[in-house]
């Protein structure tokens, strides 16, 4: 896999702890990514069809995009969403970044039971590695909670675990999901951290003093459910007012807005729909003022 356009430094894997800072001079084009989550898609919905996820894994990057986020626990009852990108992208391309994350444990109908050990954290990495095909992954988190984030948990043992594999030369980029200040700092003592993935968006504007602090660190901030999780979520009237102004749809403006937010923040909305793609990164179009960004204030 190669090195991401998305970090201003590409250790080498078998570097020892060099600094893995996100440029904050990215254009807003260059921070509009993509998830991988809905492309499988659910155990509780219907699958998507194989030929239809690859073709959106293959369009996204066709539109620019730049980095994917993905895990070995995104899968449905046929499909796997590290498959459909292989599938799709293999050979990745040039500057793409393919982001994985360990930590929960599932079933196999999706339920997840456990939270990985840190003798566990190998054979996570492993299973990535090949169901990605490549020998190194590009960025790593360790996401913690089995459903939601538990913030007071220690979290030094597992990544630990995660880091000495980036030592090893598996992985180039370490990163935290569902964490709070406290964990973050905890992950920061033992190893370099180069992005935090949390829930934050126009509707859930809870994380902010964390993608500030990620913004001053030179971390890289990726909010997921930045459209609210789901088909209905984005259904706000101060969302819709700043969409008529802007002539753009709300999921475009959700976007736009973390966009604006911070020069941290990537965004990862997911999908399945290449209607919903093309909208998606058109949002990098849409240029908030502060009129709209204090409207969306919460
Ligand atoms: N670290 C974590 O704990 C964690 C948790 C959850 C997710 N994630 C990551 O975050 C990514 C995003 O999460 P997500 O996909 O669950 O939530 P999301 O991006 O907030 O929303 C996705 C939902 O919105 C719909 N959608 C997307 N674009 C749309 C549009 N333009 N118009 C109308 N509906 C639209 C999708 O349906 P269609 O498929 O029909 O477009 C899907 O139902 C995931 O892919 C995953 O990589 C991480």
């Amino acid at each position: 896999m190669t090195s991401s356009s998305a970090f201003s430094s590409s250790p080498s894997p078998s570097s020892s702890f060099s600094s893995s800072s996100f440029s904050s001079s990215l254009s807003p084009a260059d921070r509009l990514g993509f998830g991988a989550m809905q492309l499988p898609g659910r155990w509780a919905g219907p699958v998507v069809e194989r030929a239809t996820a690859v073709a959106v894994a293959r369009r996204a990057v066709e539109l620019g995009v730049r980095h994917i986020d993905t895990a070995a626990f995104y899968f449905s009852a046929t499909e796997r969403a590290n498959d459909i990108l292989r599938d799709a992208l293999h050979p990745y391309p040039e500057g793409v970044t393919i982001a994985t994350k360990v930590g929960p444990l599932r079933t196999a109908t999706g339920e997840m039971y456990a939270e990985a050990r840190p003798e566990q954290i190998r054979g996570l990495v492993e299973e990535n590695l090949r169901q990605l095909g490549v020998d190194v992954l590009d960025l790593v988190y360790l996401r913690v909670g089995r459903l939601k984030a538990v913030g007071g948990v220690p979290i030094g043992e597992r990544f630990a675990a995660l880091a000495a594999l980036r030592e090893e030369g598996l992985v180039r980029r370490l990163g935290v999901s569902n964490v709070s200040a406290g964990q973050l700092a905890e992950a920061r003592e033992i190893a370099p951290v180069a992005a935090v993935q949390n829930r934050f968006s126009v509707l859930d504007q809870a994380d902010r003093a964390l993608v500030d602090e990620c913004a001053a660190a030179g971390i890289a901030y990726m909010p997921f459910f930045a459209l609210g999780g789901g088909h209905t979520a984005l259904q706000d009237e101060k969302l819709r007012k700043v969409a008529e102004r802007h002539g753009a749809t709300a999921h475009q403006i959700a976007l736009a807005w973390g966009l604006a937010r911070s020069p941290a923040i990537i965004q990862i909305p997911g999908t399945s729909s290449l209607a919903h793609l093309e909208e998606n990164m058109a949002a990098a179009r849409v240029v908030l003022d502060e009129d709209d960004m204090a409207l969306l204030e919460r």
